[in-house]
């Protein structure tokens, strides 16, 4: 499956059905974790065969079912933490999607104290992708209109990619679906900046990496 075909079939999934995870899929999910991390200076971690992590309130309360396997994603504070989180957190749900999984991010919906994930001095644990076989594939969310989350300068016109781009950024998940960004086209270059809202600096990352896949490396990079 390509990126794009990932981006567009990827919705949140909080059931899945009791299966562990095939060897072959946690080494690629592994390998790509070593890449992110090298990358980033994240230090994003698999966790599998956790059943306790969703088996708490908040877990129970979001619906979450049989959730054993997730991504932890931490990182040393810093300013941009949570847009790389978003940005790597994104790259490794897409890649989840194409290996037959089904993916949900998680802010809330688990106990971080029963996640046993092991933080190093100055790392946090900002949120979760719980990753399993689903027990749907989801449904599309809906969206804001186009004309709410894009801001185009007056008589400019726009090429090709950035359309592209536009269409997979709304397909990117946003916690509680608030979709608080904004694309500005200024007729040369791109660029999204994150409203205030919960996690919304996550979102952005979560939505340049789509934006990124969408309108081509050459035409929008992101750097951190
Ligand atoms: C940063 C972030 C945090 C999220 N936290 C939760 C959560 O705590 N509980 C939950 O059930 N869903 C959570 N979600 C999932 C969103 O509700 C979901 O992505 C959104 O409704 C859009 O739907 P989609 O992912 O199917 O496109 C979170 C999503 C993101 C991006």
């Amino acid at each position: 499956m390509e990126i794009v075909q990932a981006i567009e079939s990827r919705h949140s999934v909080r059931q899945y059905i009791d299966r562990n995870l095939e060897e072959n899929v946690i080494k690629a999910l592994e390998s790509e974790i070593v890449k992110c991390n090298k990358e980033s200076g994240l230090n994003i971690q698999l966790v599998t065969d956790n059943a306790e992590a969703f088996d708490c309130f908040f877990g129970h309360y979001g619906k979450f079912e049989n959730v054993k396997n997730f991504i932890a994603l931490v990182g040393k504070k810093s300013k941009d933490l949570d847009e790389k989180l978003g940005y790597y957190g994104e790259r490794l749900a897409i890649l989840a999607q194409i290996l037959g999984l089904n993916t949900c991010f998680v802010g809330l919906s688990y106990s971080k104290k029963k996640s046993n994930v092991k933080l190093e001095k100055g790392e946090k644990l900002r949120l979760v992708i719980a990753l399993g076989y689903g027990q749907s594939s989801g449904v599309k969310h809906k969206s804001k209109a186009k004309e709410r989350l894009v801001k185009i300068k007056k008589g400019v016109a726009v090429p090709e990619w950035f359309e592209r781009g536009i269409e997979l950024a709304m397909l990117a998940p946003t916690a509680l679906n608030q979709q608080k960004f904004v694309i500005t086209f200024d007729g040369k270059k791109a660029d999204i900046h994150a409203k205030k809202g919960f996690y919304s600096k996550v979102d952005l990352g979560i939505v340049k990496y789509n934006f990124e896949v969408g309108a081509g490396s050459k035409n929008f990079k992101v750097k951190f």
